[in-house]
């Protein structure tokens, strides 16, 4: 007699893709990016690691925060190490990095938090923390934690707009964008699940030529139905971005040292170093920049102007260069650094950008 087989009973399981997010997961499982603050799969991941990456990574790009993240993780290995450090120090490791208030904030969170013994894990406990706002709170609670939490940033913003073909232009559409996002996020993996709509809004659903071919979502995606998909996020027409110019000196003296000064501890790139320079402003009268010079030296101004764009304004610098004797004293609230100590000044990339049109051979980021 003929054995008998018995019947193939399991199937592989598959996970559900009924969802949105079932489909993004199974996705984000075979694609997620490497980043080095990410813990391998089924590794806890350390909450330090992902406050310090979600804190460099607000306004600015995944690529420019890993060399920063590794360099600071690899100085400062846990919370209490960066709390013990001083703040000079932990301010020169950021320069380059922008938004300075971000690193001040660093430094007084992770003195809260290296007292109270670590993290709070809920959202409510972290949004109490310097520098944590609704945005990291929630990302924080997801993927350090495995909170239920809804996280909603800019590539968010833009998938949850798609999919729904939300109308409503930007920032009046952030309530329904964050609804949305409420409705789709999973109970579980609500970490992963914040991360692979991150991934799929820089990898596949980008800002022009989104890959809806490659989308895991792209069955679903009322903005691809109707054919042009970049079209979303609407957004209120721009009104002209606030320009302001200024002058910057860059005085080198006889023994190769520069004229620095330190910016008031407050507001814009407080505390950071820079070569001293006029007011920026709208109004500017380029006549009369020599008026706010520090020294009376015969400057010259290097061809081109310096950009930089801020968040509420683009600045263009004109950079005056001159040559000082030995002997010459720093004016009040200056001093004279040596150009070889020029790296490791807590220099900002707007002031790294006057360092090289002064003919300075700075590179761009520090040490990246
Ligand atoms: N942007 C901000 N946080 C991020 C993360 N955890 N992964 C990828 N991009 C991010």
């Amino acid at each position: 007699m003929r054995e008998r087989r018995p019947a193939v009973l399991s199937v592989p399981p598959m996970p559900p893709r009924s969802t949105p997010a079932a489909a993004l997961l199974a996705w984000y499982d075979r694609h997620a990016r490497d980043l080095p603050w990410r813990a391998p799969r089924g590794v806890t991941p350390d909450p330090y690691a992902v406050w310090l990456s979600e804190v460099m990574l607000q306004q600015t790009t995944v690529a420019a925060v890993g060399p920063y993240f590794r360099r600071f993780l690899e100085r400062w290995p846990d919370v209490r190490a960066l709390a013990a450090a001083p703040d000079e120090e932990i301010m020169r490791e950021w320069a380059g990095l922008g938004y300075y208030s971000r690193a001040r904030n660093l430094v007084a969170c992770a003195r809260i938090l290296a007292e109270r013994g670590g993290f709070p894990s809920d959202e409510a406990g972290l949004r109490e923390l310097p520098g944590v706002g609704p945005y990291t709170a929630a990302a924080i609670a997801a993927i350090a934690f495995d909170r239920r939490a809804v996280v909603v940033d800019g590539n968010v913003e833009r998938v949850v707009s798609r999919l729904f073909a939300i109308d409503t232009p930007l920032p009046l559409a952030k309530p329904e964008i964050r609804a949305r996002a409420d409705e789709l996020t999973p109970e579980k993996r609500a970490g992963d699940f914040a991360q692979a709509m991150m991934d799929l809004g820089a990898t596949i659903c980008t800002p022009k030529k989104p890959a809806c071919v490659l989308c895991p979502l792209a069955e679903r995606c009322l903005a691809r139905k109707s054919g042009a998909p970049e079209s979303w996020p609407r957004r209120a027409p721009k009104s002209a971005r606030l320009e302001r110019r200024g002058a910057a000196f860059v005085a080198i003296r006889g023994d190769d040292a520069v004229l620095l000064r330190t910016r008031p501890p407050k507001g814009l790139l407080g505390g950071m170093t820079e070569f001293p320079g006029t007011e920026w402003s709208s109004d500017f009268d380029s006549a009369r920049a020599l008026d706010a010079a520090p020294l009376a030296l015969a400057w010259k101004a290097a061809s081109g102007e310096v950009e930089h764009v801020f968040t509420h304004f683009a600045l263009k610098l004109t950079v005056f260069v001159g040559r000082a004797p030995k002997s010459c004293a720093a004016p009040e609230g200056a001093r004279w650094a040596l150009l070889a100590g020029l790296p490791g000044e807590a220099l900002p990339s707007l002031m790294r950008k006057v360092a090289r049109q002064a003919g300075f051979d700075l590179p761009a980021r520090p040490r990246t």
